[in-house]
Formats: C-alpha cells, structure tokens, sequence
C-alpha cells in the first residue's frame, strides 16, 4: 500500500514509524510532515494538513491507498470526507461523526441522547445565561468552550464564583478560546484519568489500547496546562476488567447511537475518561490519536498497524490483528524552555544520534536542513522507551533524555521529571463528588 499520514506533529512521527515498518506498507508519504516523517518517506510539505481538496488531488495523482488522518483539525476542516469521496480508503471520521469532538456541546447532547456516563452540564450561549445557571450551582465546576481550543478551552473551578469569572472573561473583550459562542457548564468530576481509544471501523468500535498522560507543564502537576509532557502505557491501577466495564458503558452505547443517528465513524475514537467511585465517565472526546499517548502506545504495537487501520477504514476491521508486547512503555516530552507561554524556534539541532536499544525519539513541528533540524520549539522531541516494567522503562526513557538535552543545549529544552513516577492513588481511595 502508499500510505498517507497527515499531520506535522510528534504524534504522527510516531504513526509515520509505525506505518512505515508495517509489511504492508510500500512506500510512505507525509502532508506536510515534519524531519521524522522525512526520514521515511516524501513530504508534501507545501500542502496544509487541513486543505482537502489538494490533499485529495496529490493523494489521487500518488495513487494513495490509505490516508492516516492525525490531527483534528483536519477531521473538523473536513479532510476526510473529501478524500473519501474520491474513492480512496481514509482512517479518520467525517466532519459530522467529528462533532463527537469538535464540539463539546454536541459531544454532550450526544451522551445525553444515548446515556453514555459523563458529567451533568449545561450548555449557554450569553454571559446572562451563564449568570443563572452559575446561581445556585454547587461545588467545582469546570467550563469549557464549545469548539476546538488547542488546549486552552477548559478551565476546572473550585467554585461558582471562580467559574463565573472565566464565563466573564470569555464572553468580554478576551473572547471565547477557539472563537465559537456556546460554553459548557459541568460538575467536577474526582477520580483518575485514563485515555482509552478504540478502533471504529464505521459499524463498530472495538477498543485498542490505553494511556496516562501528563498535561501540566510542571512536575507535581503544577503549572500551566500544555499540549502534553509525557505519557506512559500500560495504566496501573484501574480494575482489573476495566476494559469489559468501558465496553459495555461507553463503547457499545456509542456505537449503537452513531448507527442511530445514521453516522459512520471509521477512525480512532479517544475517549478521555475520569474513573470515579461510579466507574468510568466521559470528560471528553477525540476523534483522532493522542498526542504524546502515541508516543507511549506506537514502541508496544505488534503486527501489520497499516493493514489493522486499512481494514477499519475499509469497514472490516478484524481484531485479530490487534497486538501488543507485554512490555511498559514511558514517553518523556523536551520542550523549549519557556513552553507554553511561548515557542521559541530551536535550529540546528543534530538529524542523527544513537540511542539505546528499547529507545526510540520522535520530532514534533519540525524541518530537515541537510544534516540539522530546525524546529518550531514547543514540544521539540519525545523520547519513548521500553521496559520489563514501568520503571525499567522510566529509567531508559530519563537516561536518553538527560543525554538528547546535553546535546541539544541544557538552556535549550527541559523536560517534567515525573512522568510515570506519580502514578496516582489506587481507584478504590478515589470519589466522586457530583
Ligand atoms: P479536555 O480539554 O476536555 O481534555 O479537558 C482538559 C482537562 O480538564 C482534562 O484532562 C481534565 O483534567 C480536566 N477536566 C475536564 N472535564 C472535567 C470534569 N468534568 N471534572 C474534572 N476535571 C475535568
Ligand atoms: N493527550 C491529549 C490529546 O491528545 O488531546
């Protein structure tokens, strides 16, 4: 097959490895990649990740036979259904099915239509509406933009009051992040967090694989958010059964209320979860892979991925080929050094360097210029490794990032010490407050 993968991120680095060394994988191609996906295949780095219609053209004239959609902003511009209706096999929803993430107050109609377990929320539309609800809430409340916000459209508040103040900045001269007009007013939800991700193939979704991520830029948790410093898989700590329970509660529901509402989802489907004393609920919805969880998840897979997405995008997705080593995996994030208040751009960063067996590295928004990278700074590189255990991999991955910074500038970039150490409290500790 010629594959595909859109998108410039680390993630699909990740995707792009994966992809490249599947056996049935011919020849990779990348719109508009990065020096990662450089290093295995063609760039077609003049063309946007979201720009259809020229993606759907050059994927005809390349004769494409599976495109690999990344990031959602893409699935939101509706790349997918363009490409699909020019007869060539997508692995990434429709713009409609999309809405699962795109919009947060479809999501949570949706879940509400289908009872699906998440937060109770209050969608509104005006500072004034938002007022009232806000009026006699009660306990944390989280607030949340309705469109796609790159990170930057939830805000959890200890209270009414702090809730309301970030309701008033929205709707006042800051404006809504991610410029849409609808906010999402929910409980705040007390447990662990997980990301699961299933599989769809347009009638099922059979579930995948999972992650812990760490989105705060600080170790401890503390600091700003950002778009992710780290993430490892296995998850420790959650039920045994766990995925049984997040079949039958959110999975199959889901499935059954896309084919009721007469939707086809063929792609990755993250769900965000928060595992309460009650199980697991929804906090959000991704209609894409995770990013750094690819990270952490792409060094376990086994098998022919290329042909395990072809299959999903072709309506035929046969679990069978699902595989995975029963190895941990850690993914450490380096980021310029005052991300993400900003990204500075970081040059001439070294294309080559060895590593370890069991650690591999991924570029993030990034360029080859001959022997050098330069990047777009932010998240520069993750480096993933592999372990007997979570903390065998934890060491490979801190031992290669301490070795990657001496080399990329210790002023440079810098990384969250944390990750996978603070595994949090055992579910059973854990409640709920609703
Ligand atoms: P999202 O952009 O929807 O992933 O939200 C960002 C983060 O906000 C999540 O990873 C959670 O840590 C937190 N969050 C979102 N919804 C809730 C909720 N209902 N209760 C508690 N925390 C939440
Ligand atoms: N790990 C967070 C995200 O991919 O949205």
């Amino acid at each position: 097959m010629n594959i595909l993968v859109i998108g410039n991120g680390t993630r699909e680095d990740a995707l792009s490895w994966l992809l490249a060394n599947s056996p049935s994988c011919s020849a990779l191609f990348a719109a508009p990649g990065n020096a990662g996906t450089a290093s295995r295949g063609e760039n077609w780095s003049e063309i946007s990740a979201t720009d259809g219609k020229t993606l759907a053209e050059r994927a005809l004239e390349k004769k494409i036979d599976l495109v690999v959609i990344g990031p959602d902003a893409a699935i939101a511009a509706g790349v997918a259904d363009r490409i699909r209706a020019a007869g060539i096999a997508v692995f990434g929803p429709d713009r409609s099915p999309g809405r699962l993430e795109s919009s947060k107050i479809f999501a949570k109609r949706f879940m509400e239509r289908h009872g699906i377990p998440t937060a109770r929320g209050r969608a509104v539309h005006s500072l004034e509406a938002g007022r009232k609800v806000l009026s006699d809430w009660e306990g944390g409340c989280v607030v949340k933009a309705d469109g796609l916000a790159s990170g930057k459209g939830v805000v959890v508040a200890a209270d009414a009051q702090a809730a309301l103040a970030t309701v008033e900045e929205w709707y006042g001269p800051a404006g809504i992040p991610g410029g849409g007009s609808g906010i999402i007013l929910e409980r705040r939800l007390i447990g662990r967090e997980l990301s699961f991700f299933a599989l769809g193939d347009g009638a099922t979704l059979v579930p995948w694989v999972s992650a812990c991520d760490y989105k705060r830029a600080l170790d401890g948790d503390r600091g700003p958010n950002t778009g992710g410093m780290g993430s490892y898989t296995p998850p420790e700590g959650f039920p045994r059964n766990y995925v049984e329970i997040i079949r039958e509660r959110i999975l199959d529901p889901v499935a059954r209320g896309l084919k009721a509402e007469g939707e086809r989802y063929m792609g990755a489907l993250y769900c965000g979860l928060m595992w309460t004393d009650d199980g697991p609920m929804v906090i959000e919805f991704n209609a894409r892979f995770g990013d750094p969880e690819m990270q952490a998840i792409a060094p376990r897979v086994r098998g022919d991925f290329a042909a395990l997405l072809a299959g999903a995008a072709q309506g035929r997705l046969d679990p069978a080929l699902i595989d995975f080593t029963d190895e941990a995996c850690v993914a450490v994030v380096l980021t310029t050094t005052e991300y993400p208040i900003r990204s500075t751009p970081l040059g001439g960063l070294p294309s080559e360097f060895a590593l370890p067996d069991k650690v591999l590295s991924f570029w993030g928004v990034s360029r080859r210029n001959g022997d050098v990278v330069d990047t777009a700074g932010g998240r520069v590189l993750t480096i993933s490794a592999l372990g007997s255990s979570l903390e065998q991999a934890r060491d490979r991955a801190y031992e290669a990032a301490r070795d990657i910074r001496a080399k990329f500038g210790v002023d440079a970039v810098r990384y969250r010490r944390d990750i996978a150490l603070s595994v949090s409290p055992p579910v059973e500790k854990v409640s709920s407050v609703t």
